[in-house]
C-alpha cells in the first residue's frame, strides 16, 4: 500500500510503498537525501515525524508523530504505515542539485560562426562539480550583472566544459562580458542551474527538441547524456538559424544523427534562400511537419525568450496542451502576470 510522504520544510512529496523505506524509495525516485550508511548509523538521514505513522525497519516497532516527538526517526529506517510529515533538512527534488561558485579560466575562444564563439572553460581541480545534460551557468559579472550560459557538454575528464556564446551587441551584460573573452581569463561561475533536464521528461515516448541559434547548445549536452546513458528513445532535433554558417556544428550533428539512429536532426535555415533544405521560422517548420498533431509529443524548447513564447503561442494555438512545452525560459523570464 503507498503512502504520501511530505518533507518539511521543502513541500517536496512522494509517493511511498509500506514495503520500502523512505530512503530508499526516495533514492530509486530520484530524489537527494543525506544519508551515508543507509543503516541508522552516520544519523545523516535524521528526521522529525510531525505527522502520520511508520514502523522500525528491524524491530518492527510502530511510532506515530505524538510518540516520536522528542526522537529523531531515520529515514533509511523508516517504513510509513501512513501518509507522513517528516522535517528534514537539504532534500532536493529529481534534477535538482545544489549550486556552488567556482573561478574557472578561460582555456580558449573559437570564432564558430560570424557572430557565435565557443568557450572552453577550465574548471578548478580538486571540485566535485555535479551536473545534468541541459542545464546552464552563470557568469557573475559583477555585483548587479549575470549572464547565462548553458553547459554545452559534462565535464570532460581534463575539466573542461564549452559554452557557446552568442554576440549579442544589444545586450549590456554581453558588452561586460566581451571584455573578459581573453584567454587565461578568470572568472566567477555559479553552476549549475535550471530544470530542463531528463527528470522532466522521463516518461515521454517521443521527444521533440527545438533549438534556435545556440540553443543548440542545450540540446548537445542533452543528447550526448542520453546517449551515455544509453536512452535510445526517438528524438526530433530542428536547429533553426539565418544561414548555413550559423548552423555552426551542423557537420557534428549529423555525423552525431549518424551514429544515433535514434535522433532525427532537421536543421532550418531562414534567410538565406539558395539553401537547399528547409527554409522559414524553425517553429513554423516544425508545424507544418505536425500537422498540429501534438499528441504523444513532448517538446523542449531553446532559445530567447521572443523564441520561446512565439513557439508556445503558436503552438497552443494550434491544439497543443500548455503542459507539452519546457523551456528554461518559462523560469528564468516568466511572463508578467497582466
Ligand atoms: S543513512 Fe545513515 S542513518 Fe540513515
Amino acid at each position: 500500500m503507498k503512502h504520501q510522504i511530505t518533507f518539511f520544510p521543502s513541500l517536496l512529496s512522494l509517493s511511498v510503498d509500506e514495503s520500502e523505506t523512505v530512503l530508499e524509495s526516495a533514492l530509486r525516485q530520484g530524489f537527494r537525501v543525506p544519508k551515508a550508511c543507509d543503516a541508522g548509523v552516520c544519523h545523516l538521514c535524521r528526521a522529525r515525524l510531525l505527522l502520520g505513522r511508520a514502523r522500525h525497519k528491524h524491530s518492527k516497532l510502530e511510532m506515530d508523530a505524538s510518540a516520536a516527538a522528542l526522537e529523531p526517526v531515520f529515514c533509511c529506517l523508516l517504513h510509513p504505515l501512513s501518509d507522513l510529515h517528516l522535517e528534514i533538512e537539504r532534500v532536493l527534488a529529481p534534477g535538482q542539485l545544489p549550486s556552488q561558485e567556482v573561478t574557472v579560466t578561460i582555456q580558449s575562444i573559437e570564432q564558430a560562426a560570424p557572430d557565435v564563439k565557443i568557450v572552453q572553460l577550465l574548471l578548478p581541480a580538486g571540485k566535485k562539480i555535479e551536473y545534468y545534460g541541459g542545464q546552464y551557468l552563470q557568469i557573475l559579472l559583477d555585483s548587479e550583472n549575470v549572464a547565462a550560459f548553458s553547459i554545452a557538454n559534462a565535464p570532460r575528464s581534463d575539466r573542461t566544459v564549452e559554452l557557446h556564446i552568442r554576440e549579442a551587441q544589444d545586450s549590456d551584460s554581453y558588452a561586460l562580458l566581451a571584455k573578459r573573452l581573453k584567454e587565461g581569463e578568470l572568472l566567477r561561475v555559479s553552476l549549475p542551474h535550471g530544470e530542463t533536464t531528463r527528470f522532466k521528461w522521463q516518461d515521454a515516448d517521443k521527444l521533440l527538441f527545438i533549438a534556435a541559434s545556440t540553443g543548440y547548445s542545450q540540446f548537445k549536452a542533452i543528447l550526448e547524456e542520453m546517449a551515455a546513458l544509453g536512452d535510445e528513445r526517438p528524438v526530433t532535433l530542428y536547429w533553426g538559424a539565418r544561414t548555413a554558417k550559423d548552423l555552426y556544428r551542423h557537420d557534428a550533428i549529423k555525423s552525431f544523427a549518424f551514429l544515433h539512429p535514434n535522433l532525427k536532426y532537421i536543421p532550418v535555415v531562414s534567410d538565406q534562400p539558395e539553401w537547399p533544405a528547409r527554409k522559414g521560422l524553425v517553429h513554423q517548420e516544425v508545424l507544418k511537419d505536425l500537422k498540429s498533431d501534438f499528441s504523444g509529443w513532448t517538446l523542449v524548447c531553446g532559445g530567447s525568450p521572443a523564441m520561446v513564447y512565439a513557439t508556445f503561442d503558436d503552438f497552443v494555438a494550434a491544439g497543443m496542451k500548455p503542459e507539452q512545452m519546457i523551456s528554461d525560459v518559462f523560469d528564468y523570464a516568466p511572463r508578467d502576470p497582466a
